[in-house]
């Protein structure tokens, strides 16, 4: 691989494929380096859908109000707008580039999920949605002859030079030793941060590289406060919490404690499809209130043969483990799911930090506010990261940017040894973060989770470890100043929304945090 290229794109999910396609299309050199092999990502995993108005029944207006109410208020208006206008002609032209939705007499099936007016998810493979468009998004990228994808290739930080993001240092797979990478500008699609908590449905790449190295670099993190949790991943002590899709619910699943009885219409009248984050609290105070650890999916009023077609890899995964979704109570629990907050980005996924773009789980465009509705960041993904593609392209048409302008005033501090995230840190924080910083949160406990991630930080810890801590003070640190109730950010020291707060956390590198009235900062 060549020391100097126009764009490095970090992550190869939905957001980085697209970008990556957008600039190839625009005539640019394009490096990808990824974490793992090229389809590992919280992509690759999603189950449930794409939210996208093509229905006759359904229009943009529509969409556009659902997420809105899901953001509860902190939703940036023109990223929704810009979200709901522009993902049906993305997800056109991504059907147009190979990708199979499932369908009925040629037509798409739309299905339900919480806090949609309308059937709008259009889905692959039954509940394999996410595997399908990376097969898609991967074919297309392939067809790019400027597009050179390194697998198993760690990005460990941003190199900035006269206050721009100009490369990146990574880890080399086949020479096991740290490289610099040079282009006109960086764009950051690395994800999200599940695995911050003992318990999620992300895969163990989603560790929030991207996020501290934005942050670390000097950009602005906003509304790092909202986690999602999904309500329904499988709980058994011999699996990991694979996730057992809110399609199902959306398709008549019921939610029953130890006992049998079913309780979600005891909590919220929109009962199993309530927004996911009264869902999350629902099933807590239930599990809490009958002294268990899991409730149950119940799925048995639905037809077997549909159900193993409707969702044939979550029938295959709950078989392994020796249930039957047809005639098995599932034990299900929360687990942490997808991060609102992430990287500051405009509508153009420029960051605060020159050179820098950002796209997909990893940014904060606004879109979600501070509970995203279910499957809008694939659609997110799509729209933003070829938007961020189009322009980095356009706007770094005159830029040079020369390896040896830089390298002399930049010191590496990456090492073989330096990027091993210790497990022994990685345990101890995804625990902190469970019990103080997790679904239900209050002052006690997040000034206590801080207290420990500063003792942690003050030890002496690999580099790959001091990111892993730096995400989880953000998150800690923004819930810490939020003293009210909303979306997923949920106090019980402060458990009602408060209309004073209705302003986005603003974290930057030796700056208090702050507040901003909109994320984006610059049309
Ligand atoms: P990702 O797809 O996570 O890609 C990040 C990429 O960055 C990966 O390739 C990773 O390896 C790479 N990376 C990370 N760190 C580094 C590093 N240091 N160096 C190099 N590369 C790095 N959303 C929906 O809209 N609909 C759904 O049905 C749905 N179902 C879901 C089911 C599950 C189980 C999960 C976990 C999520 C689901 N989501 C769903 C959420 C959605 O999948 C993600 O939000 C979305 O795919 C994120 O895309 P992305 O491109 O931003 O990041
Ligand atoms: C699911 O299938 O329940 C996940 C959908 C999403 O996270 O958007």
């Amino acid at each position: 691989m060549s020391p100097e290229t126009d764009f490095v794109v970090i992550g190869s999910g939905v957001a980085g494929l697209r970008a990556s396609i957008e600039l190839a299309s625009a005539g640019a050199r394009v490096t990808v380096l990824t974490k793992d092999k090229a389809s590992e990502s919280n992509t690759e995993y999603a189950q449930g859908g794409v939210a996208v108005v093509l229905s006759e029944d359904d229009e943009a207006g529509l969409h556009e109000e659902d997420t809105l109410v899901a953001g509860a208020g902190l939703c940036d208006e023109k990223a929704v707008e810009t979200l709901v206008t522009e993902g049906t002609k993305y997800i056109k032209q991504l059907i147009d580039w190979g990708a199979e939705f499932d369908r009925e007499a040629g037509k798409l099936i739309f299905t339900q999920e919480a806090a949609h007016s309308r059937r709008r998810i259009i889905h692959s493979h039954g509940d394999s949605t996410g595997a399908e468009l990376v097969r898609a998004l991967i074919a297309r990228a392939g067809l790019e002859k400027k597009i050179n994808l390194t697998p198993f290739a760690n990005t460990e930080r941003l190199i900035v030079h006269d206050g721009r993001c100009v490369g990146v240092e990574f880890l080399d797979p086949v020479l096991r030793a740290p490289r610099e990478v040079f282009g006109k500008a960086v764009i950051m699609c690395t994800g999200g941060a599940g695995q911050l908590y003992q318990h999620t449905t992300n895969p163990s790449v989603a560790t929030g590289d991207g996020m501290a190295m934005a942050y670390l670099a000097g950009a602005e993190m906003a509304d790092m406060e909202f986690i999602q949790f999904h309500p329904t991943a499988l709980n058994l002590e011999e699996a990991p919490r694979f996730l057992l899709s809110e399609a199902m619910r959306g398709e008549g699943g019921i939610l029953r404690n130890k006992y049998g009885e079913r309780f979600m219409p005891n909590y919220d009248e929109r009962a199993e499809l309530a927004p996911r984050d009264i869902v999350s609290r629902s099933i807590v105070a239930e599990m809490r209130r009958t002294g268990t650890r899991t409730v149950f999916l119940d799925m048995t009023a639905l037809d077997g043969e549909f159900l193993k077609h409707r969702f044939p890899k979550i029938y295959d995964t709950c078989s392994h483990y020796g249930l039957d979704i047809s005639e098995d109570q599932l034990p299900v629990s929360p687990a942490s799911h997808y991060c609102m907050g992430g990287i500051r980005t405009d509508l153009w996924g420029r960051s605060t930090l020159p050179g820098l773009y950002a796209a997909g789980e990893v940014s904060c465009t606004g879109v979600h506010g501070a509970n995203r509705l279910a499957s809008n960041s694939l659609l997110e993904g799509l729209v933003f990261g070829a938007r961020a593609g189009q322009a980095a392209a356009e706007e770094s048409k005159d830029l040079r940017v020369k390896r040896e302008d830089v390298a002399s005033s930049d010191q590496s501090l990456v090492s073989t040894l330096n990027s091993q995230l210790s497990t022994a840190v990685k345990k101890r924080v995804k625990r902190i973060m469970w019990e103080r910083v997790g679904i239900i949160r209050d002052r006690e406990a997040l000034v206590r989770a801080l207290t420990e991630f500063e003792q942690i930080l003050a030890g002496s810890i690999s580099f790959s470890s001091r990111k892993f801590v730096t995400v989880a003070k953000l998150v800690a640190t923004a819930a810490l100043w939020r003293e009210e109730s909303r979306g997923g950010h949920y106090r019980s020291d402060f458990s009602k929304q408060r209309d004073d707060w209705r302003v986005h956390s603003v974290q930057q590198r030796d700056q208090p945090i702050g507040s901003a009235h909109s994320i984006s900062f610059q049309s």
